[in-house]
């Protein structure tokens, strides 16, 4: 049987993730943002103060119960359980992340745990990510590949992170999008890549609201509103 999984995947700024937790919200399903999940380990291993390296990675984060908890507004990831939402989104994190995730123990890890969140929850989830549709949810009903121009989500991010609409802030947000992308489409185990069956979104001109009628329109079919 075909996962209950919506896949929502894309590069960074695309918009997966508040999509995804719109959509989900809309469907009644639970939001599973896979990036977040990446940045946990990237954050526990950082505080455990050890070398950036698979088996260590996964050893401290078993060791510290990474894993993503049903909060009061969805799943946040936990390390040692403690809600770290906030600290995950730091730029120590962000810096090292790409790197973490290009690693194939943690890939392993963070993939068995992805599978074993959707598990809990009979209904289904909206999954976001670089590879939902193609490595951890090959089988998921919908696939959704979004993107949108560079410039559009260097504006998005900066407005996100509440920082100036400078051209020079945007050009720098452009610039460290266009490395992490690169690093992220490029590494050898799970390439950001569309998926073959993938619906592609383009969401340069679309209203954040029209982005995620976008996708419940392409759902609707596999799960009944709430
Ligand atoms: O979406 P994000 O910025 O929170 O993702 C953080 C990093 O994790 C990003 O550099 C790519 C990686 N990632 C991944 O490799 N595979 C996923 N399914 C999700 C994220």
């Amino acid at each position: 049987m075909a996962s209950r999984v919506i896949a929502i995947d894309g590069p960074a700024g695309s918009g997966k993730s508040t999509t995804a937790k719109a959509v989900a919200a809309r469907l009644d399903l639970a939001h599973i943002d896979s990036g977040s999940l990446y940045r946990a380990v990237t954050l526990a291993g950082l505080d455990a103060g050890v070398p950036l390296e698979g088996d260590l990675l996964v050893e401290v984060a078993g060791a510290k119960r990474v894993e993503l908890r049903e909060g009061e507004d969805g799943l946040r990831p936990v390390v040692a359980g403690v809600d770290v939402s906030k600290e995950v989104r730091s730029a120590r994190v962000t810096e090292h992340v790409s790197a973490v995730s290009a690693l194939p123990a943690v890939r392993t890890w963070v993939t068995d745990a992805l599978r074993r969140a959707v598990a809990r929850h009979p209904r289904g989830a909206v999954a976001d990510g670089r590879d939902i549709g193609t490595v951890v949810f090959p089988d998921a009903v919908l696939k959704i590949f979004l993107t949108a121009a560079i410039a559009e989500r260097a504006r998005r991010r900066a407005l996100e992170e509440g920082s100036e609409l400078a051209p020079e802030r945007l050009q720098r947000l452009a610039g460290d999008m266009e490395r992490r992308d690169t690093m992220d489409s490029t590494r050898a185990i799970s390439p950001l890549k569309e998926a073959v069956d993938a619906v592609r979104i383009d969401t340069t001109n679309l209203t954040f609201d029209e982005q995620v009628e976008a996708v419940v329109e392409r759902a609707k079919p596999y799960f009944s509103a709430a």
